[in-house]
């Protein structure tokens, strides 16, 4: 059994640590480190004499790529090691299994942009939005957007937990997947923090919550939806999160602008609209380069269609068709209870749009779901 470490065994036990140990008997000298060349065949230094420069927008990642920085690896590292460093040997590094450690799996062609984009466009629900300019709604308005923004809170809970867990799952050597993602949590934080002011910033309040399992258990058919599967591989997890789930949730935010009574919810909408626009992007494009690179490409795409088959089921069920953000959004677009018969026509219409640029973004992505799509083309109501 380990004893007790006191701060006088400490100090005893570090300074026993050779390089410790040497600055304590007067070698100041630094390590083979600073002596090292990249192509010393030591290992112990990255790159030297690279003087990236500042385009229009700043010091970009790709300003960094134009003057040599190391490109992604086909196959990551099994260890922390940063990509384009050298590595110290004698102190090795942690192995790693990481889950995503391919180029393939992670990676899409427009990440830096979108990365970079992503951290100029960073806004506050606090400071960026003219709260102070609200003005009262009637009774079934305010409460109609107080349960739309309710709705969406919990959904942004779920992108950001769902992507989340990728952060530690996703190799070092694609350090811009790893940040996009960073951003994306944190867009997905200001969304729930810009529902939530929301909710309580008018007069009315939050409205309730529910049971994903609510909605799909009123279906008879049932779904074979494996989550479990579905979040223990990257591609299904972006796929269901960035490109059917968000891609919705961008026309559902579209919608509810258009919706907007006040500024402010004009506001609120067109700037989360602008940060999903870029999740919806970066899914897109990541399928894309998957699918273009994967090396069972034939497998996967077959895994892909029985995945989307369940998914397109489970979200239009799930989030377009819910019956709280429906009979919200249709009470919102016909100008209140009474209006509803207007209101459900103008949601037939998101509801077609929906399919239509999910279609769209999967040609995109070079995976082609018309002949396949299980969403149907009428809406069911
Ligand atoms: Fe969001
Ligand atoms: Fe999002």
């Amino acid at each position: 059994m380990a004893t007790a470490m006191t701060p006088k065994k400490a100090w005893e036990a570090m300074g026993k640590i050779p390089h410790l140990k040497r600055v304590r008997e007067g070698d100041l000298a630094p390590g083979p480190w600073f002596y090292a060349e990249p192509d010393d065949g030591s290992g112990l230094w990255g790159q030297w004499g690279i003087k990236a420069e500042p385009s229009r927008r700043g010091l970009t990642l790709l300003d960094l790529m134009r003057a040599g920085d190391e490109p992604p690896p086909e196959h990551g590292f099994a260890t922390g090691q940063v990509r384009g460093a050298g590595m110290d040997s004698e102190m090795g590094l942690t192995q790693v299994q990481y889950v995503a450690n391919h180029q393939y799996q992670v990676w899409s062609d427009n990440v830096m942009a979108l990365y970079e984009e992503s951290v100029s466009r960073q806004w506050s629900a606090t400071k960026d939005i003219p709260w102070e300019t609200l003005t009262p709604l009637p009774h079934d308005m305010e409460k109609a957007l107080c349960h739309i923004c309710t709705f969406l809170t919990r959904v942004e809970f779920g992108a950001a937990d769902r992507l989340g867990v990728w952060l530690p799952r996703i190799g070092y050597a694609y350090h811009e997947v790893k940040m996009f993602l960073g951003t994306q949590i944190m867009d997905e934080t200001r969304h729930m923090d810009v529902f939530r002011k929301r909710a309580l910033a008018n007069g009315g309040g939050l409205g309730c919550t529910f049971s994903t399992a609510t909605a799909l258990e009123a279906t008879d058919t049932p779904i074979a939806l494996d989550l479990k599967a579905i979040f223990s591989d990257f591609n299904t997890t972006s796929f269901l999160i960035q490109v059917v789930g968000e891609g919705m949730v961008l026309d559902i935010f579209r919608f509810s602008e258009f919706l907007g009574q006040t500024e402010v919810d004009k506001i609120i909408f067109q700037r989360v609209m602008q940060d999903e626009a870029r999740h919806v992007s970066f899914g897109t494009m990541r399928l894309k380069y998957f699918l273009e690179h994967c090396p069972d490409r034939e497998e996967e795409i077959g895994k892909l269609h029985n995945a989307a088959d369940a998914l397109e089921m489970n979200q239009t069920v799930y989030l377009l068709l819910n019956p709280h953000l429906l009979q919200a959004s249709a009470i919102l677009a016909g100008g209140g209870v009474t209006g509803m018969d207007k209101g459900y026509e103008a949601y037939r219409q998101l509801y077609v749009q929906v399919r239509e640029a999910y279609l769209r973004r999967c040609e995109i992505a070079g995976f082609p779901r018309r002949d396949r799509c299980v969403m149907p083309p009428d809406p069911p109501f």
